[in-house]
């Protein structure tokens, strides 16, 4: 199986969108039984305070899955979004959905790398990487890449899960079976701590002026993804196979515990630019 994050997004997106609902990521909740739907809109309107939006201003969205938090940026906003994806099925599919939502003139979806944009210096008013930093290896060059395309007084907003705890080698080693069932599931992915994204930020000449932990608030998040699989699991198995849907099922059990033992959390951080 191709572990690397475009392969594997062409892969599931279809599958994803039963299990983790239309946005592809964690959801917020303020009462664990909030329904998925609201608590993933929860996380991306945390996304929109810290980013401070207005109408007109153009927005960076890395890593932008199928495209629903931009169309949402884009209607309550007023901003433009261009998103970035590695995923040619991302960029297909977010592409048709912004057409068909009316909204094809204030969003464009572009197969290019995060780590490496292409766009010119500071062409962006805001860049925001919404739960894709951990699929990009080479964190420095994303923050860096980030921080470049953004104008003065730009702001960068990202969200992602985290490593709450330093993890030896001895322990690698003892969690290898979880950790290559997750990779199996979500794709080549890295965890680093929050601390560490603040000193990337830091690194690249941003002002970190909000940082929130969303450990608990996310960790309702499990049960309503084993809830959609249990739901959608003659689907799931057309669309991937019997092997994939038990897979995820057993990567939501994974993902708790990692959550319970103060392994793993979720995280948000934005900074501005000078
Ligand atoms: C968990 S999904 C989040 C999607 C979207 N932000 C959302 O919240 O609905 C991760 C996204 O990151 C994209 N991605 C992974 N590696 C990338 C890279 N190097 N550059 C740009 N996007 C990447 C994936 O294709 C996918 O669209």
């Amino acid at each position: 199986m191709n572990h690397e994050p475009a392969a594997h997004y062409d892969r599931v997106t279809a599958a994803w969108t039963l299990l983790l609902g239309e946005e592809l990521h964690y959801g917020v909740f303020d009462d664990p039984a909030t329904p998925l739907a609201e608590a993933t809109a929860r996380l991306t309107e945390l996304m929109l305070e810290a980013a401070r939006l207005a109408p007109g201003l153009a927005l960076l969205d890395v890593g932008c899955g199928t495209g629903a938090p931009a169309r949402r940026i884009a209607r309550e906003t007023g901003a433009t979004v261009t998103g970035i994806t590695t995923s040619a099925e991302g960029v297909a599919r977010a592409t048709a959905l912004a057409e068909d939502a009316g909204l094809a003139s204030e969003l464009t979806f572009l197969q290019r790398d995060g780590m490496d944009n292409g766009f010119p210096d500071q062409s962006f008013d805001r860049v925001w990487a919404l739960e894709s930093s951990h699929l990009m290896r080479h964190r420095d060059r994303l923050i860096a890449e980030c921080a470049r395309v953004l104008a003065p007084g730009g702001r960068l907003v990202l969200c992602d899960i985290v490593l709450r705890r330093p993890l030896d080698l001895m322990e690698v080693r003892r969690l290898r079976e979880p950790l290559a069932l997750l990779r199996a599931v979500f794709g080549d992915a890295r965890m680093e701590p929050l601390s560490e994204y603040r000193r990337l930020l830091e690194d690249a000449g941003l002002h970190v002026d909000s940082e929130s932990d969303l450990t608990a608030a996310t960790r309702p998040t499990f049960e309503r993804w084993r809830q959609n699989a249990d739901q959608h699991r003659e689907q799931v198995t057309e669309l991937l196979s019997a092997e994939d849907w038990q897979r995820f099922r057993d990567s939501c059990d994974v993902l708790a515990s990692f959550w319970d033992d103060g392994t793993l959390g979720y995280g948000l951080i934005a900074g501005a630019k000078a």
